[in-house]
């Protein structure tokens, strides 16, 4: 006797209509006849997909946990189909050394929900070599925050540790940066879209291809995060067709939106890096060229959003609207289930080297999100579980929704109802 069966499971697109075994979080069994089992959910033929994994979260935890803590983050992300996230290291204090590495570890197996990892921060290059024991999802590198000497610094570093680490990248060049917001600063037109000059696409693509230059030199694995334009993405396939060890993500808000979101939801779709003109912009048609999307849910306080261009806060809250906008496009036959498992669940899952999520299989964590691909809605802010209540995607109609979001056999979603559940540190197997 099992401890649980979902019957009736739709495996999409496979279509086969299956039960599911699970025994301690693991799945045992995918039978067309129901094993016994302790306990049985009946799925009622709905989609089953394995749980989502999203490589890149910001819970502000510790320090900022006005804007989110890892309870709330882990909320939402269970409400969005997310058992899996990886949160981003800058935090108060930031995830950079061993000892906030720890700490964040701490609060993480205290609060939340669903499963998760830990990127690592860099400020002090001794921490490098301490922190890469904790098993860190990656190192963070923001080339809008380092001097090029740093980024070598590290890189230098990182290249040489005995387990294999991987650099996540925000690519946008530090000193064009600053060189056209003081710019535009300068010029005194005080409206949301000059954001998008203060930090032009070619910001993005001077980074991009300084760090696929160091990455290739030290032989070091990339992941580029949030790609915004299509040289970018061009540069970063490009490096990979000549053998480079580099991947790429793409966030929601460059995928659905483009610059003229800044006239209709002014400084809340204001984000790092900003959103692009038709011009320079990715869309769907350049979904089959990225290798996954990571929500940079980014949450700040509506207040922070509503200050002038300048002051208001880059970033945008993602987990609970990004499958919905997805599964919208999946019922208007833009893309299909395969696509979705390959952004977001195998593909993250390879990456970041968790071997045991990502698919549904015999002997992979029993993590699963079950939808209802006939529900419409409307979005609005005010349903979502992160404390950040707004979103550029505010009055979308969406058809398709996550109904049950399991992690590790536990159901911590149901129709809008969640259970508590011990989110677990996603152990490592050994890099390649
Ligand atoms: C991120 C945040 O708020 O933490 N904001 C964002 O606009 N993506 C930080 C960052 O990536 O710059
Ligand atoms: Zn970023």
């Amino acid at each position: 006797m099992i401890d649980l069966c979902l019957k009736n499971c739709k495996l999409v697109p496979e279509n086969g209509n299956c039960s599911i075994g699970i025994e301690n979080g693991k799945i045992v069994s995918i039978t067309k006849i129901p094993p016994k089992s302790e306990k049985l959910i009946d799925i009622k033929g709905n989609p089953v997909l394995p749980g989502l994994i999203d490589s890149h979260v910001h819970f502000r935890d510790p320090g900022l946990t006005y804007k989110e803590d890892f309870k709330t983050g882990s909320l939402a992300a269970a409400a969005g189909g997310f058992t899996t996230v990886m949160d981003m290291p800058n935090t108060k204090p930031q995830t950079n050394t061993k000892k906030a590495f720890l700490e964040k570890l701490e609060i993480a197996r205290k609060k939340s929900i669903v499963d998760f990892k830990l990127h690592a921060g860099i400020n002090d290059l001794e921490q490098i070599r301490p922190v890469a024991e904790l098993n860190p999802a990656s190192f963070k590198i923001f080339m809008d925050l380092y001097d090029n000497s740093f980024l070598m610094e590290a890189f230098k570093q990182i290249s040489k540790l005995p387990q294999k680490q991987i650099i996540t990248v925000h690519a946008e060049d530090k000193n064009i940066t600053n060189y056209c917001t003081r710019m535009e600063k300068n010029r005194m037109i005080e409206v949301p879209e000059i954001y998008a000059k203060a930090r032009p696409p070619v910001s993005e693509v001077i980074a991009v291809s300084a760090v696929i230059a160091l990455g290739g030199f030290y032989d070091q694995k990339l992941h580029i995060c949030h790609v915004s334009t299509k040289k970018s993405l061009q540069l970063i396939n490009h490096a990979k067709i000549s053998g480079q060890n580099i991947t790429s993500e793409i966030s929601p808000h460059h995928l659905f939106l483009d610059n003229s979101y800044f006239h209709k939801c002014g400084n809340f779709v204001k984000t790092n890096p900003p959103i692009r003109d038709d011009e320079n912009k990715l869309d769907m048609s350049c979904l089959k060229e990225i290798d996954i999307i990571g929500t940079d849910h980014a949450p700040h306080t509506v207040e922070e959003k509503k200050r002038n261009v300048w002051e208001s806060l880059p970033g945008i809250p993602n987990l609970e609207t990004a499958l919905p906008l997805l599964l919208t496009r999946v019922n208007e036959n833009k893309i299909g289930f395969k696509d979705i498992k390959r952004l977001l669940c195998r593909g993250p899952a390879e990456i970041f080297n968790l071997s045991n999520k990502g698919k549904i299989e015999e002997g992979m964590d029993a993590d699963f999100v079950i939808l209802d691909m006939k529900k419409e809605y409307v979005i609005n802010p005010d349903d979502f579980k992160t404390k950040a209540k707004y979103s550029p995607f505010e009055g979308f109609k969406v058809k398709g929704t996550p109904i049950m979001t399991i992690v590790r056999g536990k159901v911590v979603m149901e129709n809008g109802e969640f259970f508590e559940n011990k989110g677990k540190l996603v152990s490592e197997h050994h890099k390649k």
